[in-house]
């Protein structure tokens, strides 16, 4: 039997879509989405990472279609939910997690085109990833979204030169507030994610100004790192659980939540 047909599994019959599905937090929860029976259409703008998580579900025994699509390109994203919707017949689910580091730096050093690459890829990338998604959502009835936004733009304002970054996270909080009032009428609900430091590749998608590292940053007091919880940094998989949760029924009354997922590092950092 296929892992797409595990009767017992938390997402049996769905379809989940999840960006940024080539690495890190996006293609964690694709494998685990995938684990608990859903059918997956990967997106990201990395063909070779997104195939390389298809490859890994469909090794275990899941559905997934892998799409390079940049999501910050509206027409090839609407494409994209397109073929999904000719594959899978719906869309259940959406983890619009794509996201990248971008301008980090000084405020005067950031060039106005860098800022726009940063709010364009996470801000406007994040609305149009809901945006189209939502027909199909409606179509298909209790729907799930879940949003990435991150401690930086919820509760962390000591990052000096993330001001693009924390600006395009707060941001996507705000949006996925007002996204959850204004779906719960269609019985869609909208969760944001909102994760600390967590062991991935974000770092190569910055774009940091030669002035960034003469910046001062915070000195880090704590024995080893800034996460008060013993194991220290995230992992992508811990994330990918919170997903889960939110994605499927288990979450059923649960909409317009922030969840912080940090090991308590904004209470030592904030
Ligand atoms: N890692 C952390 O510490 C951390 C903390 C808080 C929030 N986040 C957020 O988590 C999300 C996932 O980041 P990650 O840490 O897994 O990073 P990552 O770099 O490992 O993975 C991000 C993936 O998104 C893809 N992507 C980026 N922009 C895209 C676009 N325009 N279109 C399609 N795909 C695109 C990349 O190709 C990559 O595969 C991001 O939104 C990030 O801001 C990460």
């Amino acid at each position: 039997m296929s892992l797409s047909n595990q009767p017992n599994g938390r997402m049996h019959g769905k379809v989940s879509v999840v960006t940024g599905a080539g690495a890190g937090i996006g293609r964690a929860a694709a494998l685990l989405l995938a684990q608990e029976g859903a059918k997956v259409a990967l997106i990201d703008r990395d063909s070779q990472f997104v195939e390389s998580t298809r490859a890994e579900i469909e090794a275990a025994g899941g559905e997934a279609l892998a799409l390079t699509v940049d999501i910050s390109v509206p027409a090839q994203y609407r494409e994209a939910l397109d073929r999904v919707v000719e594959t899978y017949g719906r869309i259940d689910t959406l983890f619009a997690n794509a996201g990248i580091l971008g301008a980090i730096g000084p405020i005067e050093s950031i060039e106005d085109d860098e800022w726009d690459e940063t709010i364009g890829n996470n801000v406007k990338g994040t609305f149009t990833s809901v945006k189209y998604a939502v027909p199909h959502l409606k179509k298909s009835g209790k729907g799930s979204i879940v949003l990435t936004s991150s401690l930086s733009g919820t509760r962390v304002f000591s990052q000096k030169g993330f001001s693009a970054y924390s600006t395009s996270k707060a941001a996507i909080a705000a949006f996925g507030q007002m996204a959850a009032f204004e779906l719960a009428a269609s019985d869609i609900r909208v969760n944001v994610v909102a994760p600390g430091t967590i062991d991935t590749n974000i770092f190569s998608s910055e774009n940091k100004e030669p002035e960034a590292d003469s910046m001062n940053t915070k000195p880090v007091e704590y024995p080893e790192g800034t996460v008060p919880l013993p194991e220290g940094n995230g992992k992508p998989e811990q994330v990918a659980k919170l997903v889960l949760f939110l994605s499927s029924e288990d979450s059923d009354h649960i909409s317009g939540a922030v969840v912080h997922i940090d090991g308590a590092e904004s209470l030592f950092v904030g």
